[in-house]
């Protein structure tokens, strides 16, 4: 392959279009700890620092050493790679190890099993599924007591020592009541036959934050809560009810919304009476500590009370999703804990393959799983040898020391904020906030719409401003940085442990550069025109 070659314009043309205007078509040819490195016009490598961290998934930097000489080793040891439906030695040593650390963060034994898959939006998927099972087989039993009961009563009603209440026809929307006591009972089940067939067709409902990022397939996209990724697609999945982060009270108001009963029946002194059961409405609620591609928001600690309050209250699962503020890159491996959030799932996936292998993991609370799911849900390359050890060793790496790892993460996010609430001191005019904990930081900045240079003013509008002040920082700085696709003015930082003291400074000066050009309004050293 010879990366020189005229492209063909057939891999995702648009975007490529896309990245030219706002300078950002590089193309990398080596990546080491925190730089990526591209030629210039002599063929000589300038680096480049590198504050996207592939969007968080390499956290210990690009091609740790480390990690590096062990994939290497295991390849040419000729390991097993894919060999599935044989003893899985390593996934099960990769699971205990989850759990050893899960204990720790827990401050109790619960156990979670793992369900091994290759993405992040495919471990949500998993979870998803598995709650899926879990609220099925929960209707399930709800439906066969009813069944139950519909007999019992039956019975009694034959038996001469029963007979339908009147203010049971009316619950059931029963209008023909007959005399005859058996066909008057058969009439009530009929009009509650229908009642319950109309809900148990319904698809359950998710519960997430607004902002909430998830993924982009087929269910995922549909708790994602950017209404471009999502709305195109919604016939294709369940809906999720997306509640804003500062508005705690509003998860018990929606769920209060939609609450759905089935009717059962009950006998009281000879009457047949219909009452209530409540339904099963939601599959669970999916959540990210630390919301990262929606521009770098925690949830509050009120928020996470209610989450669990409410949801334990109705026995909703709570999915945790750790796929961008896991792994050990907000100070301790899970963010959860610290936002006051027990998760009944947990995902995982980025990091996890330490930057090399591509694997992610959705684990299941023992009280909550249903061994049953093993054999509905598989993939071809998930639990691989490969990604499983490079997993193992990703764990090993963070573990070391007394999680010396994760204190260097704590710690180089508290200099690189304190920078950035310096930079912001300096620019409140540009930048409207900082934000975040650990390496997992946001920078705001000002929205500018209402801008008097053209160039500035036009970007803005069409959302792509702070894609050309990350096109400028690259351009002038040698600095990688990228907003997201749901928050455009936010800049994201998710740098790797290997970032030093320099590397903070020399993002103190592009930060400024670019800071003094906004402020300047120099539309034209802004887009390097
Ligand atoms: N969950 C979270 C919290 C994520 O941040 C992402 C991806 C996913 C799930 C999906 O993972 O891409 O491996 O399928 N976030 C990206 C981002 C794309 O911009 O941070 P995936």
């Amino acid at each position: 392959m010879n990366p020189g070659a005229p492209e063909t314009g057939l891999a995702e043309p648009h975007l490529a279009e896309i990245l030219k205007t706002v300078s950002l078509d590089v193309e990398y040819v080596r990546a080491a700890g925190n730089h990526l490195f591209r030629l210039d016009d002599n063929g000589r490598e300038v680096p480049v620092l590198d504050f996207v961290g592939g969007f968080g998934s390499v956290l210990l930097g690009h091609n740790d050493p480390e990690i590096v000489a062990y994939a290497r080793k295991l390849l040419d040891k000729q390991l097993p790679i894919h060999a599935q439906f044989s003893r899985a030695s390593h996934a099960d040593r990769l699971a205990a190890a989850l759990n050893e650390i899960l204990r720790r963060e827990h401050g109790d034994d619960e156990r979670y099993f793992a369900i091994f898959a290759n993405s992040g939006a495919e471990a949500v998927e998993a979870a998803v599924k598995h709650a899926e099972l879990d609220r099925t087989l929960r209707v399930a039993a709800l439906t066969d007591g009813i069944a139950a009961n519909v007999e019992a009563a039956r019975a009694l009603v034959r038996a001469g020592r029963a007979v339908v209440a009147d203010g049971a026809f009316d619950r059931a929307g029963v209008r023909e009541r007959p005399q005859d006591p058996e066909a008057g009972f058969d009439a009530l089940v009929a009009g509650i036959e229908r009642h319950n067939a109309h809900r148990l067709s319904a698809p359950p409902l998710f519960l997430a934050p607004e902002g909430a990022f998830h993924g982009k397939l087929m269910g995922s996209v549909q708790l994602t809560h950017n209404e471009a990724f999502r709305a195109p697609f919604r016939s294709l999945a369940a809906q999720a009810r997306f509640i804003p982060l500062d508005q705690p009270e509003a998860i018990r108001k929606t769920v209060d919304a939609e609450r759905a009963v089935l009717y059962d029946v009950v006998v009281v002194d000879g009457s047949v009476t219909v009452v209530d059961r409540d339904f099963p409405v939601f599959c669970a609620f999916v959540l990210e500590p630390i919301q990262g591609e929606g521009g770098i928001h925690e949830v509050p600690p009120e928020f996470a009370r209610e989450v669990r309050r409410t949801c334990d209250a109705i026995g909703c699962p709570v999915i945790v999703d750790e796929i961008q503020s896991g792994m050990g890159r907000t100070g301790s491996f899970l963010a959860a804990p610290a936002a006051g959030l027990r998760g009944d799932y947990y995902t995982l996936a980025k990091s996890l393959g330490g930057g090399v292998a591509k694997t992610s993991v959705a684990l299941i609370r023992e009280s909550h799983y249903h061994k049953e799911f093993e054999l509905v849900h598989s993939s071809t390359f998930a639990k691989d040898g490969f990604s499983s050890l490079i997993a193992l060793k990703v764990l090993e790496l963070l573990e070391a020391d007394g999680g010396a790892l994760y204190r260097r993460a704590g710690e180089l996010g508290r200099g690189l904020l304190a920078m950035l609430e310096a930079v912001r001191a300096e620019f409140p005019d540009v930048i409207k906030d900082v934000r975040g904990r650990g390496l997992m930081l946001g920078v705001e900045f000002h929205d500018r719409s209402d801008a008097e240079a053209p160039a500035v003013r036009d970007l803005a509008r069409s959302g792509f401003l702070g894609y050309a002040v990350a096109g400028y920082l690259l351009r002038e700085h040698a600095v990688r940085l990228f907003p997201t696709g749901s928050a455009v003015n936010t800049l994201r930082l998710e740098p790797s442990v290997r970032l030093t003291d320099d590397g903070i400074d020399q993002l103190r000066t592009a930060l400024r550069g670019v800071c003094s050009v906004l402020r300047a309004e120099d539309g034209q050293r802004f887009l390097g025109g």
